[in-house]
């Protein structure tokens, strides 16, 4: 086991460090830059059908469900077409209206969850195409889907899922990419804008992890903590919701996602000075309103870790905490900035003490519905 753990302490260190190779897998071949195109081999044998879709409903469950989120926010903005997102246990429990105009896609790390796979066999029956985006080559998902795309993300043991999020989104922004060059919703400089800054996603990864160290000292300081909250605005809003969730899985810290500016409906009333608050405070996606929430943690005493654009001055100010990503266009950011959210997590569980790859209570793939 210590050999698989390639010299790293447990598998989820590992699998974070993987991300810049597992997202160059992910594009590898089908990302050509220099043809100012993108293969995607399964929307292109289904084109008609993805282009004149009334809509897409992306189903899956836990982190997969998060990287739908994202991508929501990626598709609808590049192509135009509406998407929605549905818990894959919900979906299938609540007569949905599915019919042969519909796209459904499947997201599953491990291509086994029970109810994933029951909802793509419901959308199935009622005609819809289904596209599998999976990680675990010739697992059931992908064997039930028409059509898909691995992720190529290698296999993930910890049981929190890293590299299989990112490696998602960088797929499903590559479908979003494919079809929005078909359509025609870019233009042409648009499209090799964010070509040309997918490519260079992995080095950026490379420069975020180099925080970790950094990110273990803040941890140090919450280790205490019993609650966090989580916040981001637009495409970062389902990163905060990841950040959440990767706390509560390994660490047993209750840890809230939250937009942003739903925190005044609600969450505000938590903050005090024992509550850490990790803010997604990028410069792009109305930063200035990002900027106005801290003010608001702040003036009620709230421990601010923010996660900031290189270069950032205003939010370094009020913060506790800062936590730099490299600049990039907006909707590559869930690229960067989920990696911190990643390894601040795995710092709080390990100085805890907690089962970093095995949380009580949780299994890698959950095959009952
Ligand atoms: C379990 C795992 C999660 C995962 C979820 C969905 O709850 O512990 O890490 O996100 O299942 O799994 P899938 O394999 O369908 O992505």
């Amino acid at each position: 086991e210590q050999i698989e753990k390639g010299g790293y302490e447990h598998f989820m260190l590992k699998e974070i460090f993987e991300q810049p190779n597992a997202i160059t897998n992910a594009f590898r071949g089908r990302l050509l830059p220099a043809l100012e195109m993108i293969k995607m081999e399964g929307v292109q044998n289904n084109l008609s059908q993805f282009l004149e879709a009334k809509r897409i409903i992306i189903v899956a469950c836990g982190t997969s469900w998060h990287a739908g989120l994202v991508a929501e926010y990626i598709i609808e903005e590049l192509t135009r077409i509406p998407v929605e997102v549905e818990y894959a246990s919900e979906f299938k429990y609540r007569n949905p209206i599915i019919t042969p105009k519909d796209v459904v896609i499947a997201i599953s790390q491990s291509g086994e969850t029970a109810d994933t796979l029951a909802a793509i066999k419901l959308a199935k029956e009622q005609g819809a195409l289904v596209y599998g985006v999976c990680n675990v080559v010739g697992s059931s998902i992908a064997r039930e889907t028409h059509a898909g795309a691995y992720t190529h993300a290698g296999p993930e043991i910890g049981v929190a899922s890293t590299k299989a999020f990112t490696t998602q989104i960088t797929i499903l922004t590559l479908v979003a990419l494919h079809l929005a060059k078909e359509k025609g919703s870019l233009t042409k400089t648009e499209f090799n804008e964010l070509v040309h800054e997918l490519e260079r996603i992995p080095e950026k990864v490379v420069e975020v992890l180099q925080v970790s160290d950094a990110i273990k000292e803040i941890a140090q300081s919450y280790a205490h903590a019993t609650n966090c909250l989580f916040l981001g605005r637009g495409v970062n809003f389902p990163v905060a919701l990841e950040g959440a969730l990767k706390l509560k899985e390994i660490s047993y810290i209750h840890a809230e996602g939250y937009p942003a500016a739903e925190m005044k409906h609600g969450p505000i009333a938590l903050i005090d000075e024992n509550m850490p608050v990790i803010v997604i405070a990028i410069n792009k996606g109305h930063y200035e309103k990002t900027v106005s929430n801290i003010q608001e943690i702040k003036s009620r005493k709230g421990k601010i870790i923010a996660i900031v654009t290189k270069g950032d001055v205003v939010v370094k100010e009020m913060a506790d905490h800062v936590i730099e990503v490299p600049e990039t266009l907006e909707w590559l950011t869930p690229l960067l900035t989920t990696i911190p959210l990643q390894l601040l997590s795995y710092h709080m569980a390990v100085l805890l003490g907690k089962n970093v790859d095995q949380p009580r209570n949780l299994a890698k793939s959950v095959t009952v519905e």
